[in-house]
């Protein structure tokens, strides 16, 4: 008997999908997109994770500048650590002047102090419709793990507030913090919750630190899965999409 022919896969192309395409928003820092198919789906949550000063906050300060000024979307700053003022003087120093942008109430700036959580969602969710935010940024997000003694309670906590804010519908980024302990986990919440997952790397190189970005999920996306250089620069980030991290050593 003979034994049928096999016929070849045939390649999965999202392109060619017909499947509904999600309309990306766009962070419009230089050279991310390119990584991202056009950018982040739309109403995603993702979770930009880092070592300390690998330009976490300096992304989220972009995305929401961006935001507003490159495409028409307002948005929001929920801030756990740094005042208004830290983060506004923090966007000046790229050139990135959010004065007028608060004053339009087309950026909200607010500084929560966590201690309680329902209190939190609350206010997030209130900030978030006082200007009609497309955007919403919850920075460092890594404090949440020390709120909650324990785990379980951490796990479900947080799983409740990424189903909150997939409700709100903006697209939502949460900065979390790498330690060498903790490889890149938010208590379940990249696993569960987190549409997407975004690092930030210091590598060491001999006698230097190179900066570099990697995104290691993005449902609805077809991504880049390499290391691209990353360089934080007077105007702000910029990713080499081009190029490997190492290529250039
Ligand atoms: N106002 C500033 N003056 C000088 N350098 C700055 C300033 N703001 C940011 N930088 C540079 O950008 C880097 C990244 O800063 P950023 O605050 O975005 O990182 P981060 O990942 O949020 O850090 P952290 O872990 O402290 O929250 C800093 O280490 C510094 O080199
Ligand atoms: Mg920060």
């Amino acid at each position: 008997m003979a034994i049928p022919k096999k016929e070849p896969l045939e390649e999965v192309k999202f392109e060619d999908s017909s499947v509904a395409k999600p309309n990306r928003t766009q962070t419009g820092i230089p050279g991310l997109d390119d990584l991202l198919g056009g950018g982040i789906p739309e109403g995603n949550l993702v979770v930009v994770s880092g070592d300390p000063g690998a330009g976490k906050t300096s992304f989220c300060i972009e995305f929401l500048y961006n935001g507003v000024v490159k495409y028409g979307e307002n948005g929001v700053y929920i801030s756990l650590e740094e005042s208004e003022p830290e983060i506004v003087k923090q966007a000046a120093y790229y050139g990135f002047d959010f004065i007028p942008l608060i004053k339009d109430r087309r950026l909200k700036i607010e500084t929560i102090q966590l201690y309680d959580f329902e209190k939190l969602k609350n206010a997030i969710e209130e900030t978030v419709d006082s200007v009609k935010a497309r955007r919403i940024v919850i920075d460092p997000g890594v404090v949440f793990r020390l709120f909650f003694e324990k785990e379980l309670e951490a796990r479900k906590s947080i799983l409740d507030l990424g189903r909150m804010l997939k409700r709100l519908g903006g697209t939502t980024i949460i900065t979390n913090e790498i330690t060498l302990e903790n490889s890149h986990s938010l208590f379940g919440l990249e696993e569960y919750v987190a549409d997407g997952v975004v690092l930030l790397y210091h590598t060491k190189i001999e006698n230097r630190f190179i900066r570099s970005v990697g995104v290691l999920k993005m449902r609805g996306t077809k991504i880049s899965e390499k290391l691209h250089p990353l360089e934080l620069g007077l105007n702000g980030l910029k990713v080499l999409s081009k190029q490997e991290l190492f290529e250039e050593l």
